[in-house]
């Protein structure tokens, strides 16, 4: 099995990047952000304050997450039988996610449930730890990141385009805020892994940046894109 880590901070392009290069060499793509961000928005639906170890772990019992994809390979959040693929997405549930990801029992709960994705498929991943902690061992480890300028005005977009009515510094103020308490926490901190190779895409287009990880991949692994085969 071929695995490839993609980590960095929040919107440097890890979910769009991996995207496409899961469809051009035809791995699974999994977006780990995506699992904590449906224990967020667990514990936040049972008025449960997010930054309470105790009280997020007590609720883990009663959680069944299910990761599953559609027809489309599309990866969709299932919460004890309910698709919560987009609830998870809201700027609130951002936090939540990182309120819960800084709790080390919370990472060990869903360190198997990553892992045995990687022993199945090959995966391209994308988080925060997965080349220092999930996959160590994984063939391919980029640490994808931008200015936070550039992030931010990314992630202002998708929003806007999804009709949330939020202001571009609210963004960015928010984004810094998460960033920097993924980074700053004890449990798996954000961090590039010692063998990753860091990419700065603040002034690369999304094509350019697919094409370099894409580029990381035929060289580190020798797969050829699925349409060159
Ligand atoms: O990638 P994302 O923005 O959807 O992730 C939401 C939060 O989840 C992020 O602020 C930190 C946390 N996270 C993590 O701690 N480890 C991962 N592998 C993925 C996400």
């Amino acid at each position: 099995m071929i695995s490839i880590a993609l980590d960095g901070p929040s919107g440097a392009g890890k979910s769009t990047v991996a995207k496409k290069c899961a469809e051009r060499f035809g791995f699974r793509y999994v977006d780990t952000g995506a699992i904590y961000r449906t224990i967020g928005l667990a514990a936040f639906n049972r008025g449960i304050d997010t930054k309470n170890s105790a009280a997020v772990v007590s609720m883990l019992p009663e959680l069944d997450i299910d990761l599953s994809y559609n027809e489309s390979g599309e990866q969709r959040m299932i919460l004890n039988g309910s698709d919560v693929s987009e609830e998870i997405r809201s700027p609130e549930i951002s936090m939540c996610a990182s309120n819960v990801s800084a709790i080390a029992a919370v990472r060990d709960y869903l360190t198997d449930m990553q892992r045995n994705m990687a022993k199945k498929y090959d995966v391209i991943m994308d988080g925060r730890d997965i080349g220092t902690v999930i996959l160590p061992n994984a063939d391919v480890k980029v640490f994808l990141t931008a200015s936070a300028d550039a992030r931010a005005a990314r992630r202002y977009k998708e929003l806007i385009k999804k009709g949330r009515e939020i202001s571009f510094n609210e963004v960015l103020s928010d984004m810094k805020l998460r960033d920097e308490q993924d980074t700053k926490r004890a449990a798996a901190p954000l961090k590039a892994a010692e063998d990753a190779v860091y990419l700065d895409t603040s002034d690369m287009s999304f094509d350019e940046s697919v094409d370099a990880v894409a580029k990381l991949i035929i060289e580190k692994t020798g797969r050829v894109p699925v349409m060159e085969r």
